[in-house]
């Protein structure tokens, strides 16, 4: 570990545990030196449990390593244009965290901490800060239009829409999404199609328990809505150099990724077996096992397992997807695309440690804190 980083996690062990009182500081003191900002932020904050103090603090910990986060950093600040952030606003952030963290560790602590802090917050902002200069040319989100709601499953839907402006993606990313329902809440949701010639998107939605969004994208929207779209990120896209086997792992709505990927396949592959397991708790949950079984039937490269965890009556496999994974292969020599829940990605990234499969060749998207 470095010298630098050594000094982040020490000197955030000084403040952990009264994390909650220091995000309630750190915010008072940023709206407090720019009431402007308080607008930028959803009304209701208790919601969010301090979404922006934990992420920066989590950027500043891997700051060790800024270059192997340079794309994520480049494509987090572009995306922050959907936010109205300005250049000068991360001076605001960044002096308002300090001050906080110099309070909350008290003579605790050091001048060496508060230069630790500030030399890898100036790294990852200019970085962020670079990334949106760099987009310049596209809008800072996207209005779409809400074509199709089709509603799967008692907590599922498939949505269509087209943004209004042509939007630039990879098959395997996601995108933030706000409603008119919850203003300035935006959840991110994979595109669950490879870009198409009329540029309209897929999303699937499951509603989770009293999720803002998630519910309003489920029980509220309707065709003819307009959403807003932030820019695309994340790197669980295809190598088109690699001409590796591939194994999909996909837990309920985690599918969304995958099926983007298979409908890329669908475009090109020729030569690599493509492996897909979903799995859910019921079969209701499986709620596009139809479409996958029929693309299957269509391309003889693609082979579907469907796995349930809670419905003993399934006609297919039944358990955890991590488990069923582990029950076929070998798979040492395949690349992988894991896609779920937290629970469902870990306990797969667990499976595969044990298979031996190299980290190297997984790509993963946990849909939650992983
Ligand atoms: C990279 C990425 C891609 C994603 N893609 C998709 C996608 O394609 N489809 C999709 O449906 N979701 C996806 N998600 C999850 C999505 O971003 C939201 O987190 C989810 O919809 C909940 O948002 P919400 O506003 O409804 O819930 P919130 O209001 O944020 O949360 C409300 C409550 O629900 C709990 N909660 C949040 N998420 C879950 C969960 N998954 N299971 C159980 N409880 C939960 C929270 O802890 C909280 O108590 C993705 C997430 C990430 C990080
Ligand atoms: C080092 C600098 C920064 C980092 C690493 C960072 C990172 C992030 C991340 C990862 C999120 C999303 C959290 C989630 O998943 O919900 C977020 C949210 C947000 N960020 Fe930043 N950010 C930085 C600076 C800024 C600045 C300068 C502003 C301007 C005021 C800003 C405004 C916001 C807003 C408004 C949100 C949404 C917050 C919410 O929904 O509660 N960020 N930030």
């Amino acid at each position: 570990m470095s010298n630098l980083s050594r000094l982040l996690k020490e000197s955030w062990t000084l403040v952990e545990e009264q994390q909650d009182k220091l995000a309630k500081y750190f915010y008072a003191r940023v709206f407090l030196n720019n009431p402007q900002l308080r607008e930028l932020f959803p009304v209701q904050m208790d919601v969010q449990r301090s979404r922006l103090l934990g992420a920066i603090v989590t950027a500043v910990q891997t700051v060790d390593d800024p270059d192997r986060f340079a794309e994520y950093l480049q494509s987090l600040g572009r995306d922050h244009r959907k936010f109205h952030v300005q250049p000068e606003h991360y001076d605001v952030v960044g002096g308002a965290l300090l001050e906080a963290l110099r309070v909350f560790a008290a003579d605790q602590w050091t001048l060496e901490f508060d230069q630790a802090w500030r030399d890898a917050y100036r790294v990852i902002a200019e970085r962020m800060i670079a990334g949106a200069d760099a987009d310049s040319s596209n809008p800072p989100y996207w209005h779409a239009e809400v074509l199709y709601h089709e509603r799967r499953s008692r907590d599922i839907a498939v949505i269509t829409c087209r943004p209004m402006h042509p939007l630039e993606y990879r098959a395997g990313q996601y995108v933030s999404v706000e409603t008119r329902y919850q203003p300035r809440l935006w959840r991110a949701y994979s595109v669950a199609n490879a870009p198409r010639k009329d540029g309209s998107l897929d999303f699937h939605v499951r509603a989770v328990g009293a999720g803002w969004v998630s519910s309003a994208l489920v029980r509220r929207v309707r065709p003819g809505d307009m959403i807003r779209i932030g820019s695309p990120m994340g790197q669980m896209t295809l190598d088109r150099r690699s001409t590796r086997d591939i194994v999909c792992v996909a837990g309920g709505t985690g599918l969304a990724p995958i099926k983007a990927l298979i409908e890329e396949m669908t475009l090109a592959n020729r030569t690599r077996w493509v492996h897909v397991f979903f799995g859910a708790r019921d079969r209701d949950d499986l709620y596009d096992l139809a479409c996958l079984d029929r693309l299957a039937a269509r391309y003889p490269w693609l082979s579907v397992v469907a796995a349930t965890s809670e419905d003993p009556d399934f006609p297919g496999e039944h358990g955890n997807i991590s488990d069923i994974v582990a029950r076929y292969g070998p798979w040492r020599d395949h690349d992988f695309f894991v896609s779920g829940s937290p629970t469902m990605v870990r306990s797969t990234l667990r499976t595969l440690v044990e298979l031996q499969v190299p980290a190297i060749r997984i790509k993963y998207d946990a849909f939650g804190d992983s």
